[in-house]
């Protein structure tokens, strides 16, 4: 594999997965605290009040990032440590990120920073959170501050972090915060997140006349059907178009896809949350599309529920996770997304992998991790061959974190965190990462 000068290797996190400090700087919580506390919704009741103490351990963080060489990171800013109230701003948490931001340029390295990776202020829950259109306006009272006080620091804005899981997993499927079931309100929240997205890139470009390059993330899993039967086919396009369509189609075409519309509305009863404009703000012009990649998805007809799709039983490697190791399905997924929507640059802001880490004599023999990324970032190099202009790569994660309902559970870092001491011991991956970065690809 082959990068060039410009490409940029990165590592990322989030706040809620990393910060703790819960209580500090003028923090209340977020949904995710809430959520933490409902018996058996997170992996033994973990929750993110200390998490890897980054609040207190920047400038220890940063030097790991430092020793990485790479040159990018990219984390999420706190919406409750910024707006701990309704309408109250407070610059104590603005100042961290600002403290963050400054010190990572310092080092020489860039920062992308991520608005909304979850943490939805309790406060906006209790008026009805994603689910409210008043969140459209919360969200870019917050977007407003963040863009006053670190553009300028900023290399580059995130508004939203995959609002598939937010959305669905958060108010659909209930594994996530706040752990509704309720497909109405899931695809309200959906909106009103990409509603916030659209208003936020106009108001950085128009109200602040600003060129720091910003985008959106959208988790995307490309879809197989088990066999190539018409009803596998039909499970696969269905699933395609909960996990995928449902957000590619108003970002870059202005339109939700028609055939889940239908689907929906046996429980969405009216449309009529989409108000005139809506659709071409989501559509905004970006500078760039953000991708997390990790998995394909394996599928099957099934006549048990209203999406007549299950899924399927894959032979393919799997990580920690279970989720299917497929390089090819991501070589797949970004040339439709070439063919079908987008000629913005593109960055992968995630990819990677949890393994079951073993620390011994201060080392982790975490092979399987240098493979997975490996396979991937080979097939980043194969694309670009392509013309396909792929600008970066985040490693997903800088350090092993809070998984949200698989809690400390599933170790995603190329940097060990022992959560007793807070110790962090970086990993062969992290070893081998830094060999990629600098020889800008393969390392015997
Ligand atoms: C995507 C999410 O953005 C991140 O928060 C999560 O930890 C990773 N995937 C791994 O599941």
């Amino acid at each position: 594999m082959k990068f060039d000068k410009q490409f940029i290797f990165g590592t990322a996190t989030s706040s809620y997965q990393i910060e703790g400090a819960h209580q500090e700087g003028g923090r209340t919580p977020s949904i995710w605290d809430e959520f933490c506390d409902i018996p058996g919704k997170v992996h033994k009741s973990h929750n993110g009040n200390v998490a890897c103490d980054h609040y207190h351990r920047y400038e220890e963080d940063i030097q790991i990032i430092k020793s990485l060489g790479v040159d990018s990171y990219r984390f999420s800013i706190a919406w409750p440590r910024i707006f701990p109230e309704k309408g109250v701003y407070n610059p104590e948490g603005m100042e961290f990120y600002r403290k963050l931001a400054s010190r990572l340029r310092e080092e020489g390295i860039k920062p992308a920073v991520t608005l909304y990776h979850w943490d939805l202020p309790l406060w906006a829950h209790k008026e009805g959170g994603w689910v409210n259109r008043d969140s459209v306006q919360w969200f870019l009272d917050y977007a407003k501050v963040c863009f006053e006080e670190l553009d300028g620091i900023v290399d580059s804005w995130i508004t939203h972090n995959e609002p598939w899981c937010a959305g669905f997993l958060g108010y659909h499927q209930g594994v996530h915060a706040p752990g509704h079931t309720n497909l109405d309100e899931a695809v309200k929240a959906v909106h009103h997140m990409l509603v916030s997205h659209g208003k936020a890139v106009e108001m950085l470009k128009k109200d602040f006349q600003s060129t720091t390059p910003i985008g959106i993330t959208l988790n995307l899993s490309p879809v197989y059907p088990k066999t190539n039967s018409a009803n596998d086919l039909l499970a696969a396009n269905n699933s395609d178009g909960y996990s995928n369509r449902w957000f590619l189609d108003p970002v870059f075409k202005g339109t939700y896809p028609v055939d889940m519309m239908n689907l929906f509305s046996k429980y969405v009863h009216s449309y009529d949350f989409i108000k005139d404009g809506d659709m071409e703000t989501i559509a905004a012009k970006c500078d760039f599309f953000g991708i997390n990649y990790y998995s394909r998805g394996l599928v099957e007809f099934s006549a048990a529920n209203d999406f007549m799709t299950k899924g399927a039983h894959s032979d393919y490697e799997k990580t920690a996770m279970g989720w299917d190791i497929a390089p090819e399905e991501f070589k797949d997924l970004i040339r439709r997304l070439r063919a079908e929507y987008t000629d913005l640059p593109i960055f992968i802001t995630e990819n990677g992998a949890a393994y079951d880490d073993v620390l011994q004599d201060g080392k982790v023999h975490d092979q399987a991790r240098i493979n997975y990324v490996d396979k991937h970032l080979q097939a980043v190099s194969d694309l670009n061959e392509e013309g396909m202009n792929i600008r970066g790569y985040y490693l997903w994660s800088l350090m092993d974190n809070f998984e949200w309902s698989f809690g400390y559970d599933k170790r995603f870092g190329i940097v060990y965190v022992d959560y007793e001491t807070q110790k962090r011991t970086l990993k062969d991956s992290a070893l081998w990462y830094t060999e990629v970065v600098k020889n800008r690809g393969t390392v015997l």
